[in-house]
């Protein structure tokens, strides 16, 4: 079966691997250097505007002929209460001033919907796989994206999840895992504690659903990738050992941070940018919680702490990792997807 099924016929991967679109981290050189290799190229388009997103996408075009995901979170209006925010400005105030950062702004952000101008972006770039993070976009800009033929992903955390994705149109479905870095995908508000880790998850929602599933979470090497497949998988998307990559986009901090962590190295909280994400975990994140204080909505608690993370302080910079990233090694995106491959291949023959 590896490395073709329904999913790479109809998305032209040589490989059932896709790099995950990683907000700023992926680049369009990543992207492309995943395509090239034979895998699925992912580029985020957190807080992009649509001129910004074409750059991306040209840029990726430019690098390769290959198949390309792009990806948007969907969330609401991240209006703040005034009082909530002028202590959540407070209470930074120290750390911008011991860094030197001036005074903390207000929060900023605005609704991120896949607005008609991304919407016209996308039909006519027509990325081969677009993909959306917390749910989905307004029905009618699904039913755009399907009348031109483009095919769509979206991430569950639940079997629910999952299903209320099929309903709505999605063409394949990635099961999220708790172990994943990056934001939770969840959109229906469960709570974290019950979410199923990806060995539980994976083979129920391949059961619910009849569209294919692809896995994610602290999949990071061959042995992972082949138990994925082998529970149902149609392909699997890595995101936190492609952030070891030389073309990804990372601060130093958070390459030696990632180079450094071990198994019980990461948690996740919605204490960085208002919404669960699973971080190594520093003094940022402590600081924060023992605040006590709740957090601002995505992104407007994520432009507050975005300053102190560009300092480069590992100890107040949002280190995004899952917990799989000792498994992971510093390389470049065609080695891994190369790597990937071969160990992947080497372990299902094993069981043939
Ligand atoms: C740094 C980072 C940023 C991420 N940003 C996004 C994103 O913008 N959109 C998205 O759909 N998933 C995002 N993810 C989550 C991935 O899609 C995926 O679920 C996850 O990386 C898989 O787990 P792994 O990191 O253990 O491989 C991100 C992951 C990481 C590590």
């Amino acid at each position: 079966m590896w490395p073709t099924n329904a999913l790479t016929a109809r998305l032209n991967l040589q490989w059932p691997i896709l790099q995950a679109p990683m907000g700023s981290a992926s680049t369009p050189a990543l992207a492309a250097a995943v395509s090239n290799a034979g895998g699925l190229g992912g580029l985020g388009m957190w807080g992009r505007s649509a001129e910004q997103a074409a750059r991306r996408i040209a840029g990726f075009r430019q690098q390769s002929s290959g198949t390309l995901n792009v990806n948007y979170p969907i969330w609401p209006d991240p209006r703040c209460e005034p009082q909530a925010a002028a202590a959540m400005r407070r209470h930074l105030q120290t750390q911008y001033d011991a860094h030197g950062l001036g005074k903390v702004p207000e929060p900023a952000g605005k609704v991120s919907d896949v607005g008609p101008e991304h919407v016209a972006l996308l039909l006519d770039t027509k990325p081969e796989a677009p993909s959306f993070h917390f749910g989905l976009p307004e029905p009618d800009t699904i039913d755009a994206l399907k009348s031109a033929g483009i095919f769509i992903l979206s991430s569950a955390t639940t079997v629910a999840e999952a299903r209320l994705l099929e309903q709505r149109g999605v063409d394949a479905i990635i099961a999220q895992g708790t172990e994943a870095g990056g934001h939770r995908a969840t959109f229906t508000g469960i709570d974290m504690s019950m979410q199923p880790g990806l060995f539980a998850l994976l083979p129920q929602i391949v059961d619910a659903v009849r569209v294919p599933v692809i896995a994610a979470g602290g999949v990071a090497d061959g042995r992972m990738a082949a138990a994925a497949l082998m529970l149902g998988a149609s392909a699997v998307q890595i995101g936190t050992a492609f952030l070891r990559c030389e073309e990804a986009e990372v601060r130093d901090a958070h390459r030696a941070a990632l180079a450094a962590a071990d198994d019980a190295s990461t948690v996740v909280t919605d204490v960085i940018s208002g919404w669960p994400c699973r971080y190594i975990r520093n003094e940022l994140i402590d600081n924060l919680v023992a605040s006590g204080l709740k957090p601002l909505p995505v992104p407007a608690q994520q432009s507050l702490t975005q300053p102190l993370s560009e300092t480069g302080d590992r100890d107040w910079t949002a280190l995004t990792s899952g917990q799989s990233a000792a498994l992971a090694t510093a390389t470049n995106a065609a080695e891994l997807v190369e790597r990937l491959a071969d160990e992947t291949s080497r372990r299902l023959r094993a069981f043939a």
